[in-house]
């Protein structure tokens, strides 16, 4: 324990966990480490779930992002979560969530730190933070994610540790904490590549803030990815195809840009299809690092990746953790609000390839809700990227359940990417490029390039009907949605 907790004085804080969920009093804003399924606190949680079996217990419970280990879906159906943020991707929360009697708060990845650091929402009363290991100084060395854990940390009152004794100790000099200075007076945040490194390898915070250390022995959750399917690869052909051309353009060389993907499974299929392609060097500056990243440094082609969580399925997993110091000097994993941050994006021009649920003719998308009503995950860090990429890109497959729900719609039941924020729509059928078009001309290339075969005659038909009753943005209004109200009555967006 003395290479896991270097501060001696802070052995008499170790405690079990239910003793430290004690310090957690109903109505308390939580801030828990955790980001896609990566470096969550688990032991504090569950004690709370098993409390509340006993005792009134309501949180606001924030994190980074998702939660692995089922948390979410334990924390949910213990009546512990009231309110949650900024993301979750849990089945069972989800449901909660639909069913209105968890206040969900859909929020930029970016922006819940400087929320609280502003005071405009509620601050955390108490950060449960998973650590590697504490610092002679009380610094925490966190595990396979940041998120908001810095923040957290920073400016909650009160500190619970879980030191985590399965998380390798060679994940220390892998973080890099870096905190923005106050607005108005702010300086710029001084990411000027990938590989920048401004901040301390471990979470700064007075060793007497520790109020409680948990010990645990897990292992993370692996990743929910299914491995790249005919589809994905169709989509991952067209993206390099169009990247091919943006080179013999002049646009860019082989290098590209830097790359930031979404999490899921699409994203991940299209990472691993640049292994075949001549593109080298490449670099990311994205926020979860999945399995995708380590094939791509095996095949030579990435050279460093910054994000803000590393999320892996089982199998990688064992691969890359035993050998963890071969990769680490070619990672960075920083809190979100700067692997996000808008402002490091524009500057270092990024190629951000997010998931739509829906897109609309016009290049409108849903990421988030199912029928304009249903939450799914969320919009987590798609709007940071998508807003001030160099390049916007959306993919989807072009129908969804068996076919009976076409993704490319007349008008998206739902918007989180307005037609401002797209530059570039991709299904397996094929690539539109909607950067200097009007909206009139956008349809007709998401109709042709990206629709479904049989769904493009009756889009194409609503867009010429749209068309004639005029408008810079054509539609016509009562019909806009009758696709997603057929869904609902009969099962089918088909007439
Ligand atoms: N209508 C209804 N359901 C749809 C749909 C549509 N138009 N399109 C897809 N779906 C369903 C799929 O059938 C699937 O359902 P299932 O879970 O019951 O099988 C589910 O949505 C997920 O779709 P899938 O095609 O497997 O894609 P994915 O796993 O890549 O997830 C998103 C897609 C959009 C849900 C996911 O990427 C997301 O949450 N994005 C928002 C957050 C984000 O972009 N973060 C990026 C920074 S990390």
């Amino acid at each position: 324990m003395q290479d896991r907790i270097r501060n001696a004085a802070l052995h008499q804080r170790i405690m079990s966990a239910p003793e430290a969920a004690a310090m957690i009093k109903d109505g308390m804003v939580v801030g828990m480490s955790g980001f896609t399924r990566a470096g969550e606190a688990m032991a504090v949680p569950l004690a709370l779930a098993e409390r509340a079996k006993t005792e009134p217990l309501k949180i606001t419970l924030m994190t980074g992002a998702s939660l692995g280990h089922d948390l979410d879906k334990i924390l949910a159906e213990a009546h512990v979560t009231a309110r949650r943020m900024p993301f979750q991707s849990d089945p069972g929360l989800r449901r909660a969530i639909n069913a209105g009697e968890v206040m969900f708060i859909d929020q930029h990845l970016s922006e819940t730190v400087e929320q609280l650091r502003t005071r405009q929402i509620p601050g955390v009363d108490i950060a449960v933070i998973e650590a590697a290991a504490i610092t002679e100084e009380g610094g925490i060395i966190p595990t396979s994610s940041v998120g908001n854990s810095a923040s957290f940390a920073i400016l909650a009152p009160k500190v619970i540790v879980e030191i985590n004794t399965a998380q390798p100790l060679s994940f220390e000099g892998l973080h890099d904490i870096f905190i923005p200075t106050y607005r108005p007076n702010r300086m710029p945040i001084p990411v000027v590549t990938p590989d920048s490194r401004i901040g301390l390898p471990y979470i700064p915070i007075p060793p007497e803030k520790i109020a409680a250390i948990v010990l645990t022995h897990k292992q993370d959750s692996s990743a929910a990815i299914q491995p790249p399917d005919d589809e994905t690869r169709a989509i991952a052909g067209h993206l390099i195809a169009f990247f091919l051309n943006e080179v013999a353009a002049g646009r860019m060389d082989n290098r590209l840009a830097p790359l930031q993907a979404g999490i899921g499974t699409i994203a991940n299929a299209v990472l691993h299809g640049l292994i075949d392609s001549p593109f080298h060097d490449l670099k990311m500056y994205s926020e979860v690092l999945q399995d995708s990243t380590f094939d791509l440094m095996d095949a030579g082609k990435l050279t460093f990746a910054s994000g803000s969580s590393i999320t892996l399925s089982e199998a990688k997993n064992a691969q890359v953790m035993p050998e963890f110091e071969r990769y680490k000097s070619r990672l960075i994993l920083r809190p979100q609000e700067i692997s996000n941050h808008p402002e490091v994006v524009r500057r270092l021009g990024l190629i951000a390839i997010n998931t739509a649920l829906e897109v609309d003719i016009y290049g409108n998308v849903n990421s988030t809700h199912v029928m304009g009503t249903q939450m799914m995950n969320g919009i987590g860090g798609s709007g940071d990227f998508a807003r001030n990429a160099l390049l916007s890109i959306f993919v989807s497959k072009s129908t969804a359940k068996g076919g009976r729900i076409s993704s490319v719609v007349p008008m998206v039941s739902h918007v989180d990417h307005t037609e401002h924020d797209v530059d570039i729509l991709v299904t397996e059928h094929g690539l539109a490029d909607l950067r200097g078009l009007a909206p009139r001309e956008r349809a007709l290339r998401v109709i042709d390039n990206c629709a479904a075969p049989e769904w493009r005659p009756l889009l194409a038909d609503y867009h010429a009907r749209a068309c004639k009753l005029g408008g810079h943005t054509p539609h016509v209004l009562e019909e806009a949605l009758s696709w997603h109200v057929r869904l609902r009555d009969t099962g089918r967006m088909q007439p």
